[in-house]
């Protein structure tokens, strides 16, 4: 059979292989990869669904739309978190996890031809998206020197002109930066300028270290009438297994994205509605307690990498560590190096892009004594290498 060149396979899900075989060869594998909480969500949430699920009549399919009671919830979070007025009967399009809005908002709005701006490295989606919609992807560095924010000034003219979306992503996967304020208004400007729809990805926004407050885009003044922001409670709530995530902001760009999910979902099983409206109006205070896990786990790899000699940026926010490599080894090598022989799985910075070259990033998503573990047994193989 003969296989149209865009359906390369998934990174992890190659990577889920190899990890199955060596494991049932025996290994050990620490999973430091990908980037999945390992940590439940908080009781009551839990309770929540429990009591959907034992009710007789919560199992038929749902509206695209979402429940007006999970619409409000998303609003009520915004105003909360980020002081963010959204009006659920136009403003907030819920989604089964924020993967699927992305996907389909590319399918929902692009034409062959058209052109994304696209971050590199970045979150694999907004590529793959839009060249499945047939679009042309036109790639803007994350560079450190520019502490891994877009220089949208350096984009030709022509192909801002051309462009349809621009793809942001704060905190961000991989790199783990942070945006201010002042970039998204220079952001915001600019989609304006060249009449281009701004994508922002909110999804790790609440996983913040000591002060670090993430903000949404829509905090610009007017930024609605130009951007849409999606957000998940996969990262936010440990619920990344229950597929709940929303898309808020521009009310045709959510129009024409409900638009296709006619098509291609069903909507949410009801009690997973009614488990999320509990995660986002309910008690918030474990996730305080949660970040500070995190926070710890952080500091061991951080702490490990820097005694191997390996300088990176300490992050503020988000799941991961992105660590530059030395000596000219590739992210690939020295991923697939660690994983036979160190048996501990990392994620090469290419399968972000081609500047995640020269990178590898490291998951917080086991316990601290996998984590510490991981990073002797790191620290033993890369002697042996020396
Ligand atoms: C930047 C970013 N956006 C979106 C997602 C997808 O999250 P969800 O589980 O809501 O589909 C991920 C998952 O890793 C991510 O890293």
């Amino acid at each position: 059979m003969k296989l149209p060149k865009k359906l390369n396979p998934n990174f992890f899900a190659t990577l889920n292989e190899k990890i199955a075989d060596l494991k049932s060869a025996g290994a050990d594998i620490i999973r430091l990869d990908i980037g999945s909480p390992d940590l439940p969500p908080a009781p009551h949430i839990v309770e929540a669904l429990n009591r959907g699920a034992s009710c007789s009549i919560s199992h038929g399919y749902q509206s695209h739309r979402g429940t007006s009671a999970l619409r409000e919830a998303w609003g009520e979070m915004y105003q909360r978190v980020f002081d963010v007025s959204l009006n659920p009967d136009k403003d907030i399009q819920p989604l089964l996890g924020s993967k699927e809005g992305v996907f389909h908002l590319s399918l929902a709005l692009l034409d062959p031809g058209d052109l994304v701006l696209v971050p590199d490295p970045g979150y694999q989606t907004y590529a793959q998206g839009a060249l499945f919609a047939g679009a042309d992807l036109f790639t803007i560095p994350l560079l450190p020197e520019n502490d891994f924010l877009p220089d949208l000034s350096t984009i030709p003219v022509q192909a801002a002109q051309r462009a349809k979306i621009l793809w942001l992503n704060y905190p961000n996967n991989p790199t783990t930066a942070t945006a201010s304020l002042d970039f998204f208004v220079e952001a915001v400007d600019f989609c304006r300028q060249f009449n281009i729809l701004l994508c922002h990805d909110a999804a790790y926004t609440q996983v913040t270290f000591n002060d670090c407050r993430a903000p949404s885009v829509l905090q610009i003044p007017g930024a609605k009438e130009i951007a849409i922001e999606f957000n998940t409670l996969s990262k936010s709530h440990n619920m990344a297994g229950w597929r709940s995530g929303v898309a808020v902001g521009q009310a045709e760009a959510l129009a024409a994205l409900l638009n296709i999910k006619t098509h291609a979902d069903s909507g949410h099983f009801l009690p997973i509605t009614e488990a999320s409206v509990a995660a986002l109006i309910g008690d918030q205070s474990w996730l305080a307690e949660r970040n500070a896990i995190y926070q710890v786990r952080r500091d061991v790899v951080v702490s490990a990498l820097r005694d191997m000699g390996f300088s990176h940026q300490v992050p503020e926010a988000s799941l991961y560590v992105w660590c530059p490599l030395q000596d000219g080894t590739t992210a690939d090598q020295f991923v697939l190096h660690l994983l036979e022989n160190a048996h501990v799985s990392l994620a090469p910075g290419t399968v972000f892009g081609g500047y995640g070259e020269g990178f590898v990033r490291i998951s917080l998503v086991q316990p601290v004594e996998r984590i510490t573990e991981a990073m002797e047994r790191i620290r033993n193989k890369l002697q042996v290498a020396r």
